[in-house]
């Protein structure tokens, strides 16, 4: 594995919220790191205000032409790949059992399937690095959520895949681990109707709302010190998976 300041690492849907934090907080530990994200965002990205050593690229991990694009970027300029970091994520949600088909296809397509496809696309390079980390950004809501059948299916998905790829990848040096966040706040959870956020703050041990920084900081372990922890899901909540401390 190469020192801190050698690393490569690709972040998935960096272009704002929890993605954005870990691309600043690999950059601050001397990594080299690309930051992608749907074209239209990267194009609106200023880029004046990025850390030194980060690179953008746009990538819709739900296209193979643009996964096989961003990863022939990175072997010509890098010739290998350390960290892989998937966490482009999308919730378009509804009961399951009157979500239309194609909101279940479009949210598994991309927190699940788009994940897996880059991985499998990107493991050559990992190769090359001669071991490395992949952490993928799941949620709590894995263990399921009223309303959000699709969205917990897609992350739920994500951990059994990674618990399965670690099996599969240790021999080669890599490890492969899930973050299940709680709520953080980021334009995705702003999305939520004021009383559930207000009920959801209010639960939470620690008394406080999580920020990006708490999930790239959990990141920057498993990238960078992680190496004989593979295929777990760290639960990154404020204790709320303990259980509401309101509740009594
Ligand atoms: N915010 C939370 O409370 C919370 C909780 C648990 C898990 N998560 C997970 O964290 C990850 C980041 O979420 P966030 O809260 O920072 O949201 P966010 O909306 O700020 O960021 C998500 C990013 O993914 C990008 N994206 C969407 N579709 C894409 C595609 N096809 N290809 C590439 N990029 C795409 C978006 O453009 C956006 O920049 C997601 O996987 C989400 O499910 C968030």
């Amino acid at each position: 594995m190469s020192t801190a300041h050698s690393r490569v690492a690709l972040v998935t849907g960096a272009g704002s919220g929890i993605g954005r934090a870990i691309v600043d907080r690999l950059a601050d530990e001397g990594a080299t790191v690309l930051l992608t994200d749907l074209p239209h965002v990267i194009d609106s990205l200023d880029t004046t205000a990025l850390p030194p050593g980060v690179e953008t690229h746009a990538l819709d991990v739900q296209d193979a032409t643009s996964r096989g694009a961003v990863i022939d970027t990175i072997t010509e300029r890098h010739g290998k790949l350390d960290i892989l970091v998937n966490c482009a994520g999308v919730g378009r949600d509804a009961r399951l059992t009157n979500i239309k088909d194609e909101d279940l296809a479009f949210t598994l397509n991309i927190n699940l399937f788009g994940a897996f496809s880059l991985i499998r696309r990107a493991l050559p390079l990992m190769k090359a690095a001669r071991g490395g980390a992949i952490v993928n950004i799941a949620s709590r809501a894995w263990l399921g959520i009223f309303g959000s059948g699709a969205y917990s299916a897609s992350k739920g998905g994500l951990i059994g895949a990674t618990r399965s790829l670690a099996l599969e990848v240790g021999e080669l040096g890599i490890t492969a681990n899930c973050i299940a966040p709680g709520y953080i706040a980021t334009p995705l959870s702003a999305t939520l109707p004021h009383e559930v956020l207000d009920k959801t703050l209010r639960s939470i041990p620690v008394h406080r709302g999580g920020v990006p920084e708490d999930i790239a900081a959990t990141v920057r372990h498993l990238a960078l010190e992680g190496s004989y922890m593979t295929g777990q899901v760290l639960t990154v909540c404020g204790g709320r998976s303990i259980g509401d401390p309101t509740s009594r």
